[in-house]
Formats: structure tokens, C-alpha cells, sequence
């Protein structure tokens, strides 16, 4: 990619998964980034090269893009250099489900009065933040503050290459300076663009997980059904999945959506939609068949193993999906506390989630390979579709597990190969082998 030079500077507040990505973004498209933080050790840590989290290919982009990237505590750094401020901070659920706002507060609470600056909503907020945000712009003498919605869409393992290659920008603004000067930002990224009122990107953001989540839950209930009748969810997905009004994303069932949005974003709308006088009926069933997945695990390991106490469950993979490390409603955090409660001992590996996980989940053993995982085991879980756990070696898996079960909570790895060395494998909606009628050829 070229990297001009006259490109506009801009301001990113808060420097996680969103921030930062958005900042090395920028800066290799040639916009000189300030990136603020409240947190003095994230920046002084990314002054000094190290970076907070794991994401592939970012580390690089923010080493090549040093001499553009600047980092400091100091909003006034960003106002001074910047017009567009880009609010990246976290908008957590609050204890009823509704979005935590406070962060995105503080920083409106911390902007001047000003008729040269923008703030430019990258955090996910609901629908009325933009509208209630400019109100208390007026309210503080500070009506001069443009405004912007620019949600954002990267998924978390392959954010850099979000970023680069949206499938689409979407921008909400009042057809001012500062909705042209966003649009001109992701021009060259040469993306769908879809600029709107600021109500209608905010629902954009929250429609979109909300309906990937739907999906989800549908695919996971029909695996439910696959398992009732003997129907296998792979090949029910793969025949649906090529019919193009459906697609075949989001249809793989599993053990339950986790993360730091899915979660938070449909109850955030479910709470917006009850908040406004609405009951959105089919969000709360979505929620509740997640809840009910990240336990079914627990029926199947008792099926295979009677009662639990005592018996040693290897978890392979805890971070919400491949490729991060990060925890937030990993799937592994209610399994793991599930499993504990009913008198097991759990242990458990991932290749990258180790320190993430030992902030949020207590009693577990952690090991430092899969295979140290399955020594001793009575059964393993796969958790996260880590590309090296297909790879195991599950003749010497066998060898080391005092028993044989395992249970595959992503449909990911290879069940012939599984149960040719000698396990019993079993996944989420497929039969086991001894139900299923032999292959047939055309
Ligand atoms: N993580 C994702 O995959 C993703 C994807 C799309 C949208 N989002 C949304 O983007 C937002 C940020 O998510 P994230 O995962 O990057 O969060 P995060 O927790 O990784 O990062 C938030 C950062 O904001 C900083 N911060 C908090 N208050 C601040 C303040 N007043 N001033 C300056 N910095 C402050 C924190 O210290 C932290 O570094 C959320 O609204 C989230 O829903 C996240």
C-alpha cells in the first residue's frame, strides 16, 4: 500500500483491541495517529514497542508505522494535532444488561469547547448515545463539537485484515465537515459505504451481532435436533449453507458464542428494545439457548462418564475463539466452573489465553501443551478450534488418557481420525459412529 503524505491527523481514545487496531490502520493508510489512554502502563508499555494484546499481524503494522503512531495520557495531545477524535473505549454491560457508558461519558465530559472538533463514535453504544451526547454537548455551551457514528466491525484474530478490507464503512453523521472529513479518511480503502443519520449506524452495529448471534443459536438448536434424531449438523450446515440467501458463515455449531460483543451487544439490544416500551421476544430466546449450550457439555462428559467427582477433564483451548487471547464470555469460563462445582478437576491449555484466563477463571490446573493436557485425563473438551489441536497426535492422546472420552464442543477435529486411535469421540449434533447409516456414493 502507497502512503501519502498530506493525509490528516487524527486522535484515538482508548488504545484496546479497537483503538489500536484503528490507530495502526491509519497510520498505514499515512495518517499520523495520537493515541490516548487513561492507562499509564498501556502507554508507556506501547511507547516502548510492547503491545497489550495478541492480534495478528498488529504488532507489525505498529512497528513499521512507529514514526506515525504517538502515544501519551494526555488528551490535549490529540485535541491540539487532530480535529477527528475516533472514541475507541469500552462499553461493558452493566449489572442489568444495559451498555456501561461511563467511559464514553468521561470522555465527552473531557472535550472542550470547540467549533474545529469532531468526536467520531467508534465504540458499539445504543441507539440515542449520539443523539444524547450532542444534547449534552449543547447543554455545556459546547453546540460547536461535530459528531460522528463510525461503528466498527473487526472480529477479534483477524482484526488488521478487518480493518484494511472492510466488507463495508458505515458512517452516521448530521452532513457536516466532519461526516465528509470521515468519509475521505477510509476513501482509499475503497469499501461499500454506507452513510446515513447517526441512529441508523448505531442500529447497523447492534442489528449485525444481534442477527450473527440469531444465527448462531439457530444452528445450535438444530444440532440439538440433529442429536434427537440422528441427523449430522455438518452435513444439515453444509446444505444449507450453500444456498446464497443463507450462506454458510456463522452456522457452525458448537458450544456457545462468547466474546467481548456478541454477548454484551445482544443484551445491550434486547435491554435498548425493553427500555423503548418493546419486547424483543426472539433476542431472549437467543441468549437463553447460548446460556443452555455452554452446558450441554456437561450432559455429555456425565453420559460418557457417570458422576463427575474426581475425574480429571483436560479443556483444550480457553480463549473465546482462535487467534486471541481474549477471555471476556469465553465459554470456558462457565464449563470450567461448571465442572468444578460437580466435584471434577479441571485442567487446561491454550496456546496463547494463559494469562488472560488466569484473571477471570480460578482452580484450574494450567499445563503447557495439549498433550500434557490429555496425560492422566479422563476426558477432553475442545473449547477453541486452535489450528494445532486438529494436528494432535491422538494415538499417543489415547496412550497417556486414563480414559477415552472426548467431547468436541467445535465439531473441528477429525472424528475418524479420533476414534481410529481408539477414543470415543463425540461432537456437538452429529451421531456417534455406531448410529450412523454407512457412506453412500452418488
Ligand atoms: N473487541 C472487538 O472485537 C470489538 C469489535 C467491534 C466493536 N467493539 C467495541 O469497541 C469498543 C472498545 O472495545 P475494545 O474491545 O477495544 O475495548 P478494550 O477494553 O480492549 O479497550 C478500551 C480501552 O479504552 C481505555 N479507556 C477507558 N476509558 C478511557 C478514557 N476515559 N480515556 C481514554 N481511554 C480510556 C481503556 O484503558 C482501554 O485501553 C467497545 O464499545 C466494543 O463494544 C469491539
Amino acid at each position: 500500500m502507497s502512503h501519502p503524505t498530506n493525509r490528516e491527523p487524527i486522535g484515538v481514545i482508548g488504545t484496546g483491541y479497537v483503538g489500536l487496531v484503528t490507530a495502526a490502520g491509519f497510520a498505514e493508510l499515512g495518517n499520523d495517529v495520537w493515541c490516548i489512554d487513561i492507562d499509564e502502563a498501556k502507554i508507556e508499555g506501547l511507547k516502548q514497542g510492547r503491545i497489550p494484546i495478541w492480534e495478528p499481524g498488529l504488532a507489525e503494522l505498529v512497528e513499521r508505522h512507529r514514526g506515525r503512531l504517538h502515544f501519551s495520557t494526555d488528551l490535549a495531545d490529540a485535541l491540539e494535532h487532530a480535529r477527528l477524535l475516533f472514541v475507541a473505549v469500552g462499553t461493558p454491560p452493566t449489572y442489568s444488561g444495559d451498555a456501561d457508558l461511563s467511559a464514553v461519558h468521561s470522555v465527552v465530559a473531557a472535550m472542550p469547547a470547540s467549533d474545529r472538533h469532531a468526536l467520531v463514535m467508534k465504540s458499539t453504544v445504543p441507539v440515542g448515545t449520539g443523539a444524547t451526547i450532542k444534547r449534552v454537548f449543547e447543554e455545556q455551551g459546547k453546540a460547536g463539537f461535530r459528531y460522528v457514528s463510525c461503528p466498527e466491525f473487526l472480529k477479534e484474530g483477524s482484526a488488521v485484515k478487518d480493518f484494511l478490507q472492510p466488507d463495508r464503512v458505515v458512517i452516521g453523521d448530521d452532513g457536516d465537515w466532519a461526516g465528509d472529513a470521515v468519509v475521505d479518511l477510509y476513501a482509499p480503502l475503497e469499501a461499500p459505504l454506507v452513510r446515513t443519520d447517526i441512529k441508523s449506524a448505531e442500529m447497523v452495529k447492534l442489528a449485525s451481532n444481534a442477527f450473527l448471534a440469531t444465527k448462531i443459536s439457530f444452528i445450535n438448536e438444530i444440532a440439538n435436533v440433529c442429536e434427537e434424531t440422528g441427523a449430522d449438523v455438518v452435513e444439515v450446515a453444509r446444505g444449507m449453507g450453500l444456498d446464497d440467501r443463507i450462506g454458510p458463515k456463522f452456522l457452525q455449531a458448537g458450544i456457545g458464542f462468547g466474546g467481548s460483543c456478541f454477548p454484551k451487544d445482544v443484551t445491550a439490544l434486547k435491554q435498548l428494545a425493553g427500555n423503548s416500551g418493546y419486547h424483543f421476544q426472539l433476542l431472549n430466546s437467543v441468549i437463553e439457548v447460548n446460556e443452555l449450550q455452554k452446558r450441554r457439555v456437561m450432559a455429555k462428559l456425565e453420559k460418557n462418564l457417570g458422576s463427575l467427582v474426581g475425574k480429571e477433564i483436560g479443556l483444550l483451548g480457553l480463549a473465546f475463539k482462535p487467534n486471541t487471547d481474549d477471555m471476556r464470555e469465553a465459554s470456558s469460563l462457565v464449563l470450567s466452573a461448571r465442572l468444578q462445582a460437580a466435584g471434577a478437576r479441571v485442567r487446561a491449555y491454550d496456546p496463547v489465553a494463559e494469562d488472560e484466563a488466569r484473571k477471570l477463571i480460578g482452580g484450574v490446573e494450567f499445563k503447557t501443551s495439549a498433550a500434557e493436557v490429555a496425560d492422566g485425563a479422563d476426558a477432553l473438551v475442545l473449547v477453541t478450534e486452535w489450528p494445532e489441536f486438529a494436528e494432535l497426535d491422538f494415538s499417543a492422546v489415547a496412550a497417556s488418557m486414563r480414559g477415552n472420552t472426548v467431547i468436541d464442543g467445535r465439531n473441528f477435529l477429525d472424528a475418524e481420525k479420533v476414534r481410529d486411535a481408539g477414543l470415543a469421540y463425540e461432537g456437538i449434533g452429529r451421531p456417534a459412529l455406531k448410529d450412523r447409516e454407512p457412506a453412500r456414493t452418488a
